[in-house]
């Protein structure tokens, strides 16, 4: 039987399956931490109002510093049959000082205090994430500076289309990466307000210093609406919709280097220690990494869809939907945070392929643009410029011509203004350095990305 904090009012036990189809310790187990923190503060500011003696109060810290202890140390654990974490925490109290435990929970309810835990957590989950996309973001930047001259194909619709450097792509995944960081941290500004002293939805009666509760467990503010704090959880929405995104990022970046280690595309190695073999085909050596770090999105997608799915047409204010915020957000929380680490290993331990990326670079004549744009530069205009290298493309593909045979007589057949330098752009370093706008993959540009994204994380 659960050990609950409730039961004045009920004659009859709780029926067993009950009892286990609702406790949430298994799972809210991990907030043991930020309750046992919200207790203390909250003991504090019981004292200021009146309602426990400074030696009370000191008490009730010990011993709740004693149960953290014994929390962290597995001696009391997710099994320890509790209809949730506040009620273990509570119970543990009551047990040393039954009667402190008794005077803790005034002015307070677990539709509160299970918001205040939450965020609690978050703020320093939140925070553990920003440091792991960082690490990401300094292995793609590591290895963009390693191979800092390479040259690779640039694709759309994974048809081959222009030469841009490899650190400019790998650092488009700095970028997207970057967007990741700032979503979250916003989502930890938007919810770095106090929800205690909602109590149930109504708020207390009694006088709590909720200024100083904020200030005691570093929130900027008191949450204004005391239904809303306890209602709402457009906070776990945020944080499931950020990861969902992040988790987006980092399938697309996994899915190119499954594409980019395959016998046919072979532009990079991936390291054996990121690598799994096959049972049954003894050559194989797999990106599983990389493909589960895909195939995690789906989970990820899938939890913000579920909380949004418990929120949907609930009324106000709390309802026990609101518990299965709770495993869908960790499971996320946990997701990331994996496929984060994993992936800055694949990245930082995988080699590019010379050779291979080499012989991509010569198929699909990559150096149409450059000579259009160097047409449009002798005046011709571009949809002229686009069809005459069209045309040329065309016979330099089904003729098998190596971009550095083709001669000036031979583009002139295609085009009069040709001009000798013209010949000069049918190769991969040249057509990177002829770009010139912002953003582009210019070497120069690139270069000062590289140290702009170095100095910003500390590399
Ligand atoms: N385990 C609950 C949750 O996660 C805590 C709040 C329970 N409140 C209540 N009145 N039953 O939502």
């Amino acid at each position: 039987m659960t050990k609950k904090l409730w039961g004045g009012r009920f004659r009859k036990q709780t029926d067993e399956l009950m009892e286990s189809f609702g406790t949430s310790l298994p799972f809210d187990w991990r907030l043991y931490r930020a309750d046992i923190r919200a207790g203390i503060a909250h003991a504090r500011v019981l004292k200021e109002g009146g309602y426990l003696t400074a030696r009370e109060r000191d008490r009730i810290v010990a011993a709740l510093r004693e149960i953290e202890a014994e929390i962290a140390s597995g001696k009391v654990n997710s099994t320890s049959g509790y209809e949730d974490i506040h009620s273990l925490v509570l119970d543990r109290l009551a047990a040393k000082a039954p009667e402190l435990a008794a005077k803790l929970h005034a002015g307070r309810s677990r539709n509160d205090l299970v918001v205040l835990d939450t965020r609690l957590y978050l703020k320093e989950e939140l925070a553990e994430i920003a440091t792991l996309i960082r690490g990401l973001q300094g292995a793609l930047v590591g290895k963009g500076e390693e191979y800092l001259d390479l040259v690779i194909p640039g694709y759309t619709h994974l048809q081959p289309a222009q030469p841009v450097l490899a650190a400019h792509h790998l650092l488009a995944y700095v970028e997207m990466l970057a967007r990741d960081r700032g979503r979250l941290a916003e989502a930890g500004k938007r919810m770095d307000l106090l929800p205690a002293g909602s109590a149930a939805l109504a708020g207390s009666g009694l006088k709590l210093d909720q200024k100083l509760l904020a200030e005691l467990l570093g929130f900027g503010g008191v949450a204004p609406n005391s239904v809303d704090n306890v209602a709402d959880r457009d906070f776990v929405v945020e944080v499931l919709s950020g990861l969902a995104i992040c988790g987006m990022h980092l399938s697309r970046l996994a899915s190119e280097l499954v594409l980019w280690s395959t016998a046919e595309f072979r532009f990079v190695e991936l390291d054996e220690g990121f690598c799994t073999g096959s049972s049954f085909l003894p050559q194989k050596k797999n990106p599983d990494p990389a493909e589960l770090v895909r195939g995690k999105s789906g989970r990820l997608y899938g939890n913000l869809q579920a909380v949004l799915t418990v929120l949907h047409g609930l009324p106000l204010a709390y309802n026990r939907d609101l518990q299965e915020d709770k495993e869908p957000l960790f499971d996320s929380i946990d997701t990331v945070k994996d496929s984060l680490a994993i992936m800055a290993g694949v990245v930082s331990t995988l080699e590019f392929n010379r050779t291979a990326v080499a012989r991509a670079l010569d198929r699909g004549f990559l150096f149409a643009p450059d000579l259009a744009e160097h047409l449009v530069e002798q005046g011709v205009p571009f949809a002229e410029a686009h069809r005459a290298v069209g045309k040329l493309a065309a016979w330099a593909v089904e003729g098998e011509k190596e971009p550095g045979e083709i001669t000036l007589a031979e583009l002139k057949k295609f085009s009069p203004a040709f001009r000798p330098e013209a010949r000069q752009l049918l190769d991969p370093a040249a057509s990177v350095r002829a770009k010139k706008t912002i953003g582009s993959t210019n070497p120069g540009m690139v270069k000062r990305n590289l140290a702009k994204w170095k100095k910003k994380l500390e590399l």
